[in-house]
């Protein structure tokens, strides 16, 4: 099929290369021309793991090709992708990119005559595509829903996993208008076997999105408040409870009495709270969104409180063992909002960063990609440095605080740690370390979720 992308961040831009890459053919349009040529010169403008490997190929090939022209774009294609950003902004979610994409494509439907299906990836709140897209378009173009198509189909790609998301789905979700935009948008997809599709209407598509979010991250928040309960208890390791929790075959299906996925059951983790550019702004428009109703979310609310308040309890409980933050030399192990990736948007790091500064301790930033991306935040000054290197500021540090579990540091030894601390203190707010290990070569151990 002849696809268009609108917007070439990293959904869009990871849209638009693994569809090319499944044989269709792909135009991407940016505004910005320095992103466009940037493409066409085959280097990937945004850090995802895979990309610029597939971006070589396709460009290579000729199946992928991007352009600041989306009239062109859309007059040579049958799909219209929309990938813009949907910022929250002044207590609610930013559509203005949504707007102006759908009426862009609305003045070109106008002089098209075959069908076109226009397609919202974009994560928008509920009765976004089935009424303010649908009325930009059916007003630019002049004409009515049905003679052009209307599709939703929200994406689920983490960063840093999105080449592997998006070519592997668990699930391909299509909100769609009528039956031959649903049948348009199966076409996208037909390479995708394994994959089962949900036919849903637009909105429920959206609600998918959001209640997909807003459930892994409220099984963040309420892995926080256990950690919260059996630190006050003392003596019970949330790690163990939770672990006890979903041995559950309800939580952990077996197969043939395998579990499929020994370990913890992922976002049942109690640690510093989430972050980055999603679960934050799509929980708190949900909030948002659900108030506009007329309905107040209280889950939904919990689930921010509890995530703004964590970066603090680990501030906390190092001030209990140091009694006083001040005139203090910290590392704070990893500024990304997780590892394999130079994004610090929401990261639990910040916050860190800024309290521990406001009880006037010193702070060493450490990171093997996301340092650059942190200075543009806080600058380095006298009472906030930078390294790359974790050995250097665990030497020169009184206490360190694992923020981000980069494999670096999640194979720093016990050993290490003593070695090379004057005096050993260690908050793993990611739970990854074994505190007997560390208590046993002399470190003091200081996990979330876990007091003696
Ligand atoms: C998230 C979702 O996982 C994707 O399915 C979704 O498509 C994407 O948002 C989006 O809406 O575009 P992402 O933000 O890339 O993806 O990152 P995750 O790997 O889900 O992590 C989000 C945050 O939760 C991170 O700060 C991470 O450290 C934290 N987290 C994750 C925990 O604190 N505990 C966990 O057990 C798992």
């Amino acid at each position: 099929m002849r696809i268009s992308v609108i917007g070439t961040g990293y959904v869009g831009l990871v849209t638009g290369v693994c569809l090319a890459t499944k044989g269709h053919q792909v135009i991407c349009i940016d505004k910005q021309l320095k992103i466009v040529k940037k493409i066409n010169r085959m280097e990937a403008p945004i850090y995802e793991p895979g990309l610029e490997e597939l971006l070589r190929n396709v460009i290579t090939k000729g199946t992928l090709v991007a352009t600041t022209d989306l009239k062109s774009a859309v007059m040579n294609t049958d799909i219209s992708i929309i990938s813009v950003g949907t910022p929250f902004r002044d207590g609610k979610i930013d559509l203005r990119y949504i707007e102006s994409a759908a009426q862009e494509i609305g003045n070109v439907l106008k002089e098209k005559n075959s069908y076109h299906v226009i397609c919202v990836k974009s994560t928008v709140i509920p009765t976004t595509t089935d009424t303010l897209v649908k009325s930009i378009l059916e007003d630019a173009s002049g004409k009515k829903a049905g003679e052009f198509g209307l599709a939703m189909n929200p994406e689920f790609l983490r960063e840093g996993k999105a080449v592997q998301d998006f070519m592997y789905p668990d699930r391909i979700v299509i909100g769609a208008y009528d039956k031959e935009s649903f049948e348009s948008m199966k076409n996208v997809y037909k390479d995708f076997f394994d994959a089962p599709i949900l036919k849903v209407n637009l909105r429920t598509a959206e609600m998918i999105k959001y209640t997909a979010n807003a459930l892994l991250a409220t099984l963040i928040s309420y892995s926080n408040e256990v950690a919260v309960i059996c630190e006050k208890v003392g003596k019970i390791d949330v790690k163990e409870v939770l672990e006890g929790v979903t041995l559950d075959k309800r939580f952990n299906p077996r197969v043939n009495n395998q579990l499929i996925y020994p370990g913890m059951v992922s976002y049942l983790k109690a640690g510093c709270g989430f972050g980055g550019s999603c679960f934050p702004k799509d929980v708190q428009a949900l909030l948002a969104f659900s108030k506009e109703l007329g309905y107040f979310p209280s889950m939904i609310q919990a689930t921010l409180a509890i995530n703004y308040a964590q970066p603090y309890r680990l501030i906390e409980r190092l001030e209990e063992i140091l009694d006083t933050l001040e005139n203090t030399k910290i590392a704070v192990l990893g500024l990304s909002f997780k590892p394999e990736t130079d994004d610090i948007r929401e990261s639990p790091s910040l916050v860190i960063i800024k309290e521990l500064l406001a009880k006037k301790a010193k702070v060493i930033g450490v990171d093997p990609i996301a340092i650059e991306n942190t200075k543009k935040k806080f600058p380095q000054n006298e009472l906030l440095h930078y390294s790359t290197d974790y050995k250097h500021a665990l030497q020169e540090a009184d206490a360190a605080i694992l923020v981000t579990a980069w494999s670096d540091f999640t194979k720093i030894s016990p050993q290490e740690v003593k070695k090379l601390m004057k005096i050993p203190i260690l908050i793993d707010g990611r739970r990854v370390f074994d505190k007997s290990s560390f208590e046993a070569a002399g470190v003091q151990y200081i996990g979330v979720g876990l007091a003696e």
